[in-house]
């Protein structure tokens, strides 16, 4: 069944567990992250960016959506936007079937300059009046994502701020996120501690200097009852590297979050977790070794059914990892 955000993550929250918000983009994706719900009995964020929605149409997307809720009963199932840019963009995703989306006023709306705070809470607030009148849940975001290392938002996707930032641009500022809760009426928010999106995060096992955790507990200290999101959260899983870079690819050394950094951010407010990037090396991982060993495979089926059980792995390690395993 469809659920909203809100009520995926106070019941999280009762019960002191993260939900990961996996994107997807296709209806392998999609499988993947629902066959690994009902093996292990837990709630499911399916996201989907604005790239996401171009690339498979939304109409398709959303006769998606409705037909895994329909194919998994005992799923509950919350259809998120991540990363919507304007008022327009969380409307259509409204009106097609998504019970949350994100306004992320983090950055202007073409994505290239971190936005002032009062653009970012004005439209966030703009975003809630108008989800909360449908029913929908809203996610916001406060602080800009990118690297503590060089300085950098992220753009390896092609998304981000690109211009060098301060360090206080990088780190949400616990007060202001007080400010900006109370200012919008978010269900969930978003904040910065120096992750980025991609599979190149960091160039060497992250310490606090590069991972600044103690951030989110600041920010749980001033908010304990509002629902923390993290971004940029896939661990880059150095066995999955290792499979592609075997097999014909080539991923420069680098290192993600690690997954008890994450559980720590659990124990301080967080409910909901972005994972793109481990998913999709899993399923390049998977399709590469497949033909890799058979070079005369041309049925789709037989690299994306390997391709869906490789993410399906990964997506159960997050929900178990994550608290969320048993709670569907
Ligand atoms: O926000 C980042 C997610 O990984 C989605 O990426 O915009 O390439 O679909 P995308
Ligand atoms: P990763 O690139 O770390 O998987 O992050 C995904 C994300 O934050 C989507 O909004
Ligand atoms: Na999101
Ligand atoms: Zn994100």
């Amino acid at each position: 069944a469809m659920i909203t955000l809100r009520q995926l993550l106070n019941h999280a929250a009762e019960h002191g567990y993260a939900v990961p918000a996996f994107n997807i983009n296709n209806m392998e994706q999609g499988l993947a992250v629902m066959n690994a719900a009902q093996a292990t009995d837990s709630p499911v964020i399916l996201q989907a960016s604005r790239g996401a929605r171009a690339y498979a149409n939304d109409l398709v997307l959303a006769g998606l959506i409705e037909g895994f809720a329909r194919a998994f009963p005992d799923i509950p199932v919350c259809m998120h936007l991540d990363h919507g840019n304007n008022l327009a963009t969380c409307a259509t995703a409204i009106q097609n079937g998504f019970t949350s989306v994100m306004m992320d006023g983090s950055l202007r709306e073409d994505g290239s300059t971190p936005a002032d705070y009062a653009y970012n809470s004005g439209i966030t607030a703009e975003v809630v009046r108008m989800a909360h009148a449908c029913g929908v849940s809203v996610e916001g975001e406060l602080g800009v994502l990118g690297s503590l290392e060089t300085g950098m938002g992220d753009q390896e996707d092609g998304h981000g701020a690109t211009e060098k930032l301060e360090e206080d641009q990088l780190l949400t500022d616990p007060a202001e996120a007080e400010r900006f809760v109370t200012d919008t009426g978010v269900d969930a928010l978003a904040v910065a501690m120096g992750t980025s999106h991609g599979a190149y995060k960091f160039t060497r096992q992250p310490d606090g200097d590069i991972l600044a955790m103690h951030v989110i507990e600041e920010i749980h200290r001033r908010l304990p009852n509002t629902h923390l999101v993290m971004h940029g959260s896939s661990s880059v899983p150095e066995d999955l590297q290792r499979i592609i870079n075997d097999h014909g690819g080539d991923i420069r050394p680098t290192w993600g979050v690690p997954v008890e950094e994450i559980q720590r951010g659990i124990r301080s407010g967080v409910r909901k977790v972005n994972i793109d990037t481990d998913n999709r090396l899993a399923m390049t991982a998977a399709i590469r070794k497949t033909l890799a060993e058979d070079p005369s495979e041309f049925d789709p089926r037989k690299y994306l059914k390997p391709a869906i059980a490789m993410m399906a792995e990964v997506c159960k390690a997050r929900f178990e990892a994550f608290g969320a395993a048993g709670h569907a």
